[in-house]
């Protein structure tokens, strides 16, 4: 499926409930993964690591990569470009998770350029942004969510990616955000990039708050990610969101 395609699946108010499996997995839970189905109402994308994509060419699950490169192909030792991604499969790629921003130093900038390869190459990228515990409480978030929102989308040509909510203070915490305080980021981003835009949530998703988020109004999907690693929770949060 190409990005057009893939579009064309929100307009029809499809929810995107992404499993991001980080380092985690393995071929068993592949295995696993074959039960999982979607529902009225959902398109649900797996991004494993990298090696286990060709693993999953025969689920019908849509498939996504956790970070590609801002270059076609070359000397850069130990990463993946969007070509070859597309090539095994993905329709979507995650970029600028605060993961790779805490631990590989990705800035705004690098996100944009990993951003535009990937659009140009027919990756729909999820753009992840999001303030920290002492932002949020200093009254500062939104300063920074927009500051981060206008250097990693800058150029790139709209409706050709979603952005992802993800709080740092929430990821893997199980600290989650009001529904109000949700809302209220995701009017952020449509203020600033437009209505259409789609926002998915994602921060210590699980299958107890799941039904609640789904709730949310002008939310477009949540990105899972430790309750993304069992098949029971992770079909309980695609259930909750059935249309
Ligand atoms: P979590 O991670 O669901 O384990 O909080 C979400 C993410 O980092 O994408």
């Amino acid at each position: 499926m190409d990005h057009r395609e893939a579009f064309i699946y929100h307009i029809l108010m499809k929810r995107l409930i992404i499993a991001n499996w980080k380092m985690n997995g393995s071929i068993d839970l592949i295995q696993e993964f074959r039960s999982i189905k979607e529902v009225p109402g959902t398109t649900v994308v797996i991004c494993p690591p990298s090696c286990y994509l060709p693993l999953f060419t025969d689920l019908q699950l849509m498939l996504g990569a956790q970070n590609s490169h801002y270059a076609n192909n070359g000397a850069f030792t130990g990463e993946v470009s969007a070509t070859q991604l597309k090539e095994l499969g993905c329709t979507y790629v995650i970029l600028g998770h605060s993961e790779r921003r805490t631990h590989f130093n990705e800035t705004d900038s690098m996100v944009n350029h990993k951003a535009s390869k990937a659009i140009e190459l027919g990756l729909i990228p999820i753009i992840c942004i999001g303030e920290t515990y002492a932002q949020r409480q200093e009254n500062r978030f939104e300063q920074v969510l927009l500051s981060q929102l206008d250097r990693s989308t800058h150029g790139l040509p709209r409706h050709r990616y979603i952005i992802a909510y993800e709080p740092i203070w929430s990821i893997g915490t199980g600290l989650v955000p009001t529904q109000n305080d949700i809302q209220n980021v995701i009017a952020l981003i449509k203020h600033r990039l437009g209505d259409d835009i789609l926002v998915v949530y994602g921060g210590s998703v699980n299958d107890k708050n799941a039904a609640d988020l789904s709730n949310i109004p002008g939310l477009n999907g949540v990105l899972v990610g430790g309750a993304s690693l069992n098949v029971a929770t992770f079909q309980s949060i695609i259930n909750a969101f059935q249309a």
